[in-house]
């Protein structure tokens, strides 16, 4: 079980690297990240390595038993690097270079950043290849950063000359009819810069591909000579999710060993729990398409503080245990921090740590020491496997198209849609996979497709196949609507999957902010509505009012063995619950527990005939969930019943 987080040595003298090493050691720390930010200090000029410092410190740890998940430093070249190479500096979209002073201030097109970085990666692998810390290779940062200079634009033609081959390929993919975009020549093809007025969508999102590919290239090159200095040493790198990150996770799964994913909720309520939720069981869908399958760690998150749009929150007392064994309990191999000590200043002094600026002396430490425990004693439910038997698809170059400007809702939210569904099983106690791709839904019973806007004929097939053998679809408005391209499927919504759902959509009605629309099941619906005709699937439930009065609006359809939901608006959460709780138990797919009170997480991890039941409290109530076994945060023997203490946490061995 990994336990511990970012650690950066070199923000402090050396006196209190005694006192970090004991810290840890007391609370059972098992892993640290090191030199992440560190590559000013470990290359102070060109060339010129200085690695007495980390060898120290690497060697503490190694004494002190406490592995090394070792950072190549690249998110952040050094300040002489950037006057060397100033074309090697990130130009954003309105032309403008930007100055090192942060960091990201690079660009992954740059000749002279890939060789530096390759350089330092090959350094560190040749200094640290036998060191006994060394236990995980952690490239780079959050990859995620964007550039469109003019390097970036030689590298998107030849990216996009590998993807359609000529230009009259390009010019029909992209539409370039439109607005008299047509190019006669690769050199007249550009990133997506600052334009007049709405930019082509198709050149947007092919820019995002290219830009997760051509940082998926810069990770690869450095895990390969990692790989080849220390071929039993895992190399992974930290996924973060956001808006600004042109990253196909899913994509880059089959390269990474392990996947880690970095989270900060961005809500302090209950609603962050759902959310932590929602990212382990994506991680945990990702890493479905690693070598590292099934397992992922949660390689950041914050011990205290969350981050909201106007200010920071401090969790409350025992949050940071329960968020940590949820994680766990969702296949995480373990809970890693951003960070070990609060720094003394930069630009995040304020962020939090399991050394808070108080010292050893404070609550935080105090939980951090109390953490490390009850990780290693839930230690033996790491060889458990995550079983579920839904996936929720999460397809970020859908999420990507569907933010183009233009389309006919501004609040269009493939992400939100996938978290909607996936918080509509985890209030009902099931589990779901949140999984990146169509290509392996094997294992599934039902799977549910929240807006994936985007669809190439091989994504509709595997949906056909996946029905047509007994699964439960479940799909929701605008999927299938677009090409892989972006380019609408005439003939009627949802163009791909028009003849699998057995509905054909004439028109949309987007709604307004404050608006929602009956059904004549009694539920509702908001954001969107269309005019749904039944082509062959049953109407379940139809419109009750306003201009689609008496249409359908949620369908199934039979196909083969199996059958194939649409559902045409925005369902109320309670609706859409009861919906996929249903859809569910038709295909013999229940809750871990039964009637769990609301805010009551369980999940079990299971191998063999050995099983773990994760027990989360989230609420301020004692709960009691059934079980037998023996809890082993506590060691006491649970007979029929688990009580957990509000804001608590079970793990109990039941067989
Ligand atoms: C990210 C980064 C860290 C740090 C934290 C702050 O996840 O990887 O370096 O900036 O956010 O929350």
């Amino acid at each position: 079980m990994f336990f511990g987080g970012d650690y950066n040595p070199e923000q402090w003298p050396e006196d209190v690297w005694a006192q970090d090493v004991e810290l840890m050691r007391r609370a059972r720390v098992t892993l640290v990240t090191v030199g992440v930010f560190a590559w000013a200090r470990l290359e102070p000029a060109p060339g010129r390595h200085d690695f007495g410092w980390l060898d120290r410190i690497l060697d503490r740890l190694a004494d002190a038993g406490i592995g090394v998940a070792l950072a190549t430093p690249t998110a952040s070249p050094p300040p002489w690097f950037s006057l060397a190479h100033p074309e090697a500096l990130p130009v954003d979209a309105a032309g403008v270079r930007l100055s090192h002073g942060s960091r990201d201030t690079y660009c992954a097109s740059a000749p002279a950043y890939r060789s530096a970085a390759r350089r330092i990666a090959a350094a560190l692998a040749q200094r640290y290849r036998d060191h006994p810390a060394l236990a995980l290779w952690h490239v780079h940062n959050e990859y995620g950063t964007t550039c469109h200079c003019d390097l970036t634009a030689e590298a998107f033609r030849r990216w996009l000359r590998h993807r359609y081959g000529d230009l009259d390929t390009l010019n029909d993919a992209w539409t370039t009819a439109f607005w008299s975009q047509h190019y006669t020549d690769w050199a007249q093809v550009r990133p997506p810069r600052a334009t007049q007025y709405l930019p082509n969508p198709t050149q947007v999102l092919d820019f995002r591909r290219f830009t997760s590919d051509e940082l998926l290239a810069a990770y690869v090159e450095q895990r390969d000579l990692l790989r080849a200095a220390t071929p039993g040493v895992p190399v992974t790198t930290n996924y973060v999710l956001g808006d600004w990150v042109p990253v196909d996770h899913a994509r880059w799964a089959a390269e990474v060993d392990l996947v880690a994913i970095d989270h900060y909720p961005s809500d302090a309520g209950p609603a962050a729990e759902e959310e932590a939720a929602f990212a382990a069981d994506l991680a945990r869908g990702w890493a479905r398409g690693s070598p590292g399958r099934p397992d992922w760690l949660l390689m950041e998150t914050a011990p205290n503080l969350v981050y909201t749009a106007d200010r920071m929150h401090t969790k409350e007392p025992g949050r940071m245990a329960r968020n940590s064994l949820a994680a766990v309990a969702r296949g995480s191999r373990g809970a890693m921090f951003f960070q070990w000590r609060a720094p003394r200043g930069g630009a995040e002094l304020f962020h939090s740590a399991l050394v808070p600026h108080a010292g050893p002396d404070s609550r935080v430490y105090r939980e951090a020491v109390e953490l490390g425990d009850r990780l290693a004693r839930v230690a033996p439910a790491a060889a458990g496997v995550v079983e579920a038997r839904v996936a929720v698809v999460y397809d970020e170059p859908s999420a990507w198209a569907l933010r183009a400007r233009g389309l006919p809702s501004t609040r269009l939210d493939h992400l939100d849609d996938a978290r909607r569904a996936h918080r509509a099983l985890w209030r009902r106690g099931i589990t779901a996979d949140v999984v990146g791709g169509l290509d392996d839904l094997s294992g599934y019973a039902v799977v549910v497709l929240p807006g994936h806007y985007l669809m190439a004929d091989r994504q509709a097939a595997a949906l056909r196949a996946f029905v047509e053998a007994g699964g439960q679809l479940v799909v929701t408005y605008l999927s299938g609507v677009a090409d892989e391209h972006a380019r609408i499927r005439t003939g009627g919504y949802p163009g791909a999957l028009r003849d699998l759902l057995g509905v054909r959509v004439e028109e949309f009605h987007p709604l307004a902010v404050d608006a929602s629309v009956k059904l004549s099941d009694g539920t509702t619906g908001d954001l969107w509505s269309e005019t749904v005709h039944a082509t062959g699937a049953r109407v379940v439930a139809s419109y009750a009012d306003g201009v689609l009065a008496g249409r359908p609006a949620v369908t199934r359809h039979t196909v083969g063995a199996g059958t194939a939901w649409y559902v045409s608006t925005r369902l109320a959460d309670d609706a859409y619950a009861d919906l996929l709780h249903a859809v569910a138990a038709d295909a013999g797919v229940g809750p871990v527990r039964p009637d769990l009170p609301p805010g009551v997480e369980v999940v079990t991890r299971r191998t063999g005939d050995r099983s773990w039941l994760f027990v989360l409290n989230h609420t301020a109530t004692v709960c009691e969930v059934a079980a037998s076994g023996v809890d082993l945060l506590t060691g006491a023997p649970v007979d029929g019943v688990v009580r957990v203490p509000a804001g608590g946490s079970a793990v109990v061995r039941t067989g």
